[in-house]
């Protein structure tokens, strides 16, 4: 029990640093930034409003994994690829990376922390 309440109390923590203002001016840019890379290189797999393609692409809308308040292993799917999607490391910078993915955390109902560029590494 007590190591929930520290989750939580840290989870809260992490919450208020990202809502900093210098960080809400980073977000909103980094949301653009993203918007248009999503359009280039993942909506043809994830269809333009993040609900993929049955059986054949996974949603990105409303997924749990996009949202989860750790961003590791949506970093490592992009930088990496996975089953059919191709590794996008070496194609899309670091930060570009961070734009797109805070892009599919704040999109189509789903909300999340963005990811710093400093959190995705080469
Ligand atoms: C060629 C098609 C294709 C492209 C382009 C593509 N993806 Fe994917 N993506 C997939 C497939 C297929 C999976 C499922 C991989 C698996 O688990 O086998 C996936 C999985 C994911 C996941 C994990 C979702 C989950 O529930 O496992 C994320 C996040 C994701 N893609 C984001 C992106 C982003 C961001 C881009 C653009 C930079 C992108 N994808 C481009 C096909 C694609």
């Amino acid at each position: 029990m007590k190591a929930l309440i520290a989750y939580v109390l840290l989870s809260i923590g992490s919450a208020l640093a990202a809502c900093q203002p210098a960080i809400v001016a980073d977000r909103s840019e980094l949301i653009s930034e993203g918007e248009a890379i999503y359009t280039t290189s993942c909506a043809r797999c994830h269809h333009g409003d993040g609900s993929g393609y049955r059986n054949l692409f996974p949603p990105l809308a409303g997924n749990p994994l996009v949202t989860l308040h750790d961003p590791v292993p949506i970093i490592r799917v992009v930088q990496d690829g996975r089953g059919s999607m191709p590794p996008f490391r070496g194609v899309l910078s670091s930060e570009e990376i961070a734009a797109v993915l805070t892009y599919i955390r704040n999109s189509w109902g789903n909300e999340a922390a963005p990811i710093p560029p400093r959190q995705v590494r080469d």
